[in-house]
This record gives structure tokens, C-alpha cells and sequence, in this order.
């Protein structure tokens, strides 16, 4: 259990062992100050026992050094893997005394008809992580994908698709098809101010729940769900809730109204609706809530759709994910819903990361989900023809696209998460270093080893084989729910058997926690490449 802890006074070292500072407890006052530091410490090293735990003490300079019993850690933890497996490092009775509760993770949340920029792709990639992180810390994790659809942009695509739009090409290409006729009514619009006034007045038809225009918009909207759900399942994500602004499109007028009752709207001459955010009520800083037209904005639906969830859900904790732009954004949403006396606000939180630059395909710009996912799994393919693995795979393409989204997620998460990064193709697919490909190699290495000779795990084995320090880093690797490999330094073939047999039983831990740690950063373990 000790292995587990550290602190300011026992200092958990590279090797298993500990040590006691002497002068910290003096100094703490836990020990009475008498004499010589020296003498004392190796006074107090003598007065303790060893047992088959700690297998050694002695004095060192002010500190007293344990040594931990080898044998004993490579049973215990290859014990440990071996009985948890999947769940080992993962769900440990270490979490099992923290507060479980429910956790909304807002994330990925595209706007229909628009790009699906880069930033999308990397709320996807690390609200999944967040989501699967506190999930398998044992809370209930609800996954919400706000869609951006609802605003103005409706309007001028409903308006757009009356003029340009056509049906067959909407069933055929949703993405691409809805995303043309936007881009092409914005461009005529610019110089044709019949095209603004359809648009508007489209807007004002669903705005009025008018039905011919909401039936439209409900075939934009069902259409691009259906369309997201498969990108996502090739990125492994899932969601519980597919949520937009338009759910709370009404319920933003009450909120409105909420504000107004608690005393906290205020009228500008413009006419539109602010709530003053400043302390000295100066409006020195304010957020703007609603149009002079009495329409709702960005703001105010977000207002509404937090205040629905908690009572939907009644959640511990709200996780919003976004590119930092938003920060101030989502810092003024929580001190208007604090305001409000929506003391839970407190337990929202925004996670913001930084932007991407340069986010292209072959083709180009990158528009669709689809693309970055079509050009990874191409490049990987490219980059894996030559091996003689692949030669033999019946579905290369399929290892291809696992390992190329692992190797897009790995350098997402590799750099601080606040900040920018260029999007460099070459330098994510590398098959060195710390990336996606490493990983992805590493593991199926273990894999096919585990293959061909078996993981050890029949019988018994003899923990006094692996008494090596090469082993025994792994191991603590293992404790730590890192992960390193050592096949060379620790061959299988050609051992004797009983050293091959328990060299393979630490693989296959190596091999399961790999794979633990892979899964929740959103990656899915590949066994060949
Ligand atoms: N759709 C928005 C965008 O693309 C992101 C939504 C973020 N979530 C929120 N609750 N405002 O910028």
C-alpha cells in the first residue's frame, strides 16, 4: 500500500523502496530534537524490524532507506493484473472512496451546415478522454453534443436550399450537399439584398414554428445527425445526447424573463437586453441577452440549456468543452446562471485548449470530420505498405484507420493543452517517439508475442526469474500505470522455459495496461501492424 503513497516526509524513489527524512520530522516537531541528527538517525533505524515486506533498513544521512521485497512486487502486481485485468490501474479501491457522482461532458458540438474546423475535432478528441476518464473513475458520465442549429444561418439556408438546394443530393452527400448551398446563398446574398430578405423572413417562418419550414430544418438536422453518428463511430465516440441550440429556443425567452423578474435585465437604448456583469455596476462589462427584435442569442439559449440539464439530470458537475476563444464566453454564462441563484453553477467548468493551424488534406482545406479521418487512414496506409505484416492482413485499411486516429490523438494530447500547434501530417504519423504509431507498435509487438508463445498466465510462475532491474522498472511502471517495453533486453525466445514463462506473464500485464491506458485516451488497441 505504501508503494501507492508519498509525501513530504516518505519519498517514493525510481526503485520500489522509500525513504524516511529524519530531518523532516524533526523539524516537524514529530520527533523531539535531541542531539546529534546523525546518531539519532541511526538510532531510530536500528529500533525498526523488517519483515518480508521491507526486506531491508538502514541509515542513510539524515534519512532512513527502505527496501522493498522484489519477489513480493512481482508476485503482487503480476497477481493483481492478472485477477483485474481490464480494470486494472483503472478502477482501483484506491477511487473507491471519492465522491461518485453524475457527470454532463458537453463536447465535439458542430454547427450544421458549417465546417467542422479543427477545433471540433479536438473538443472530440479530448472531451471523449475527459468522458472516459471520469466514467471510469466510476461516475455516471452523460456525453452531450450541442449542435450549433439554430440562429440566422437557417434562414439563409432554408431560403438557400428553396433556390439551390436539391434532394437527391441531399440524401446522397448531406454534409457536402448542405454545406454548398450555404456557401453559395452567403456569396449571393453579399449583392443581393432579395436573398437577405428570404433569408430573414425563412427565419422568421421557423422562429414561428411554422410548419413547411420547420419540416425542412428537421430534414437538415436529422439528416446531419445521421451523418455525424458514423464519422464518430470510426473515431470511437459516441454520444448520449444529440442536444442543439434549438432545443432551447423557448425555454431562452423564459429564462429572459427570469432575469427580468430577479431585477437583473436592463434595457440599452438600442433597445437590446444586457445583464451588467461588473462588480461596481457600471456596466463596465456586461453580456447582451437579447436582440432589439426580441430574438435570443448565443448566450441566452446556452442559459437556458444549462439551467435544463441540471433539472433533466441533476448533475455534480458540467464539463464544456471548447477552443479558448470561448473563455469569456463561458465565464460569463456561469456568473449571470451564479446571479440567478444557481449556486451549482459553481460546479460548471470550461475546458478550453488551444487553436490548431493548417488543418489540411490533399484536396485541401479540410471541411468534414471525414476528410481528416479518410486522409489519416491514407497516409498510414501508404506508410505501412511496405511492411510484411501488412501484406498478410485481411483488412489492412481497418488497422490503418485505428492506427492513424491513435496517432492523431496522441499528438493532440502531446503538447500543453492551452496552447496553439501547427497541423503537421508527417510529424503525427512518425512511427519514433512519443507518438500514436509508437504506441499502437509497441502494443501489437506485445500482442503478437503473447500470440506465439502464450501469456504465462496458465500456472505458476517463478517471480525470482524477474528479479532483473530491467523487470523491475517495468513493474513499477505498472504501479504507476505507465507503460514501457523491454523485449530485447528481455527475450523470450530462446529463455528457458521457466524464465520465458514468467517473462511472458509480465508482458501480458505490460500488454493489459497498455491497452487500459489506450482506451480511455480514446484510442482502440490494435493486436497487428
Ligand atoms: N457550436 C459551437 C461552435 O462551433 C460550440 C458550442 C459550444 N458549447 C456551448 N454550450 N456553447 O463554436
Amino acid at each position: 500500500m505504501f508503494l501507492n503513497g508519498s509525501s513530504d516526509i516518505v519519498h517514493l524513489r525510481q526503485s520500489p523502496d522509500f525513504r524516511l527524512s529524519v530531518n523532516t520530522l524533526l523539524r516537524n516537531g514529530i520527533l523531539p530534537t535531541n542531539g546529534d541528527l546523525q546518531a539519532q538517525t541511526e538510532a531510530l533505524a536500528s529500533q525498526l524490524k523488517q519483515d518480508s515486506v521491507v526486506e531491508e533498513i538502514f541509515a542513510g544521512r539524515g534519512v532512513i532507506h527502505f527496501r522493498v521485497s522484489r519477489n513480493l512486487l512481482v508476485q503482487k502486481v503480476l497477481e493483481q493484473l492478472c485477477q483485474e485485468r481490464h480494470k486494472f490501474g483503472v478502477k482501483s479501491e484506491l477511487f473507491d472512496g471519492l465522491k461518485k457522482g453524475t457527470t454532463v461532458v458537453e463536447f465535439s458540438s458542430p454547427n450544421i451546415a458549417k465546417k467542422f474546423h479543427a477545433g471540433h475535432l479536438r473538443s472530440t478528441i479530448i472531451g471523449n478522454f475527459i468522458a472516459n476518464l471520469k466514467e471510469s473513475l466510476g461516475n455516471n458520465v452523460i456525453r452531450v453534443n450541442y449542435l450549433g442549429d439554430w440562429g440566422m444561418q437557417f434562414g439563409l439556408l432554408g431560403a438557400g436550399f428553396q433556390l439551390f438546394g436539391c434532394q437527391e443530393k441531399l440524401k446522397k452527400n448531406p454534409l457536402q450537399h448542405l454545406f454548398d448551398v450555404y456557401v453559395q446563398v452567403n456569396k449571393e446574398a453579399e449583392n443581393n439584398e432579395v436573398i437577405g430578405q428570404a433569408a430573414r423572413e425563412f427565419f422568421r417562418r421557423l422562429e414561428q414554428q411554422e410548419h413547411q419550414a420547420l419540416l425542412l430544418w428537421k430534414q437538415f438536422r436529422e439528416i446531419t445527425v445521421e451523418e455525424y453518428q458514423q464519422v464518430y463511430k470510426r473515431l470511437g465516440v459516441h454520444f448520449d445526447i444529440y442536444s442543439g441550440e434549438s432545443f432551447h429556443q423557448q425555454q431562452a425567452q423564459e429564462v429572459v424573463q427570469q432575469l427580468q423578474r430577479r431585477g437583473l435585465l436592463k434595457t440599452t437604448e438600442k433597445g437590446t437586453g444586457v445583464v451588467d456583469l461588473s462588480s461596481a455596476g457600471d456596466m463596465s462589462s456586461y453580456s447582451t441577452v437579447l436582440r432589439s427584435d426580441g430574438t435570443s442569442l448565443y448566450i441566452t439559449r446556452d442559459l437556458a440549456a444549462a439551467i435544463d440539464r441540471k433539472e433533466r439530470y441533476n448533475f455534480d458537475e458540467m464539463i464544456y468543452v471548447t477552443d479558448k476563444s470561448q473563455g469569456i464566453h463561458f465565464q460569463q454564462l456561469f456568473q449571470i446562471l451564479l446571479a440567478m441563484g444557481h449556486s451549482w453553477a459553481e460546479r460548471c467548468q470550461h475546458v478550453p485548449f488551444g487553436l490548431v493551424q493548417g488543418m489540411k488534406t490533399r484536396l485541401g482545406e479540410v471541411v468534414f470530420l471525414e476528410d481528416v479521418l479518410d486522409e489519416a487512414r491514407a497516409r498510414m496506409l501508404r506508410n505501412m505498405s511496405q511492411s510484411k505484416t501488412t501484406k498478410e492482413m485481411v483488412y489492412p485499411e481497418d488497422t490503418a484507420e485505428k492506427v492513424g486516429i491513435s496517432a492523431l490523438i496522441v499528438q493532440d494530447f502531446k503538447g500543453p493543452l492551452g496552447s496553439d500547434y501547427k497541423f503537421d501530417w508527417d510529424r503525427i504519423l512518425q512511427a519514433q517517439g512519443d507518438t500514436g504509431v509508437f504506441l499502437q507498435y509497441t502494443h501489437a509487438r506485445l500482442c503478437s508475442l503473447i500470440h506465439r508463445y502464450g501469456d504465462g498466465e496458465e500456472g505458476a510462475f517463478d517471480p525470482s526469474l524477474l528479479l532483473d532491474q530491467r523487470s523491475i522498472s517495468i513493474l513499477q511502471h505498472l504501479l504507476r500505470h505507465l507503460a514501457a517495453s523491454a523485449h530485447r533486453e528481455l527475450p523470450v525466445k530462446g529463455s528457458p522455459q521457466a524464465v520465458a514463462q514468467a517473462r511472458l506473464r509480465l508482458f501480458g500485464g505490460v500488454c493489459t495496461v497498455l491497452a487500459n491506458g489506450m482506451k480511455i485516451l480514446g484510442i482502440t488497441p490494435v493486436e497487428k501492424m
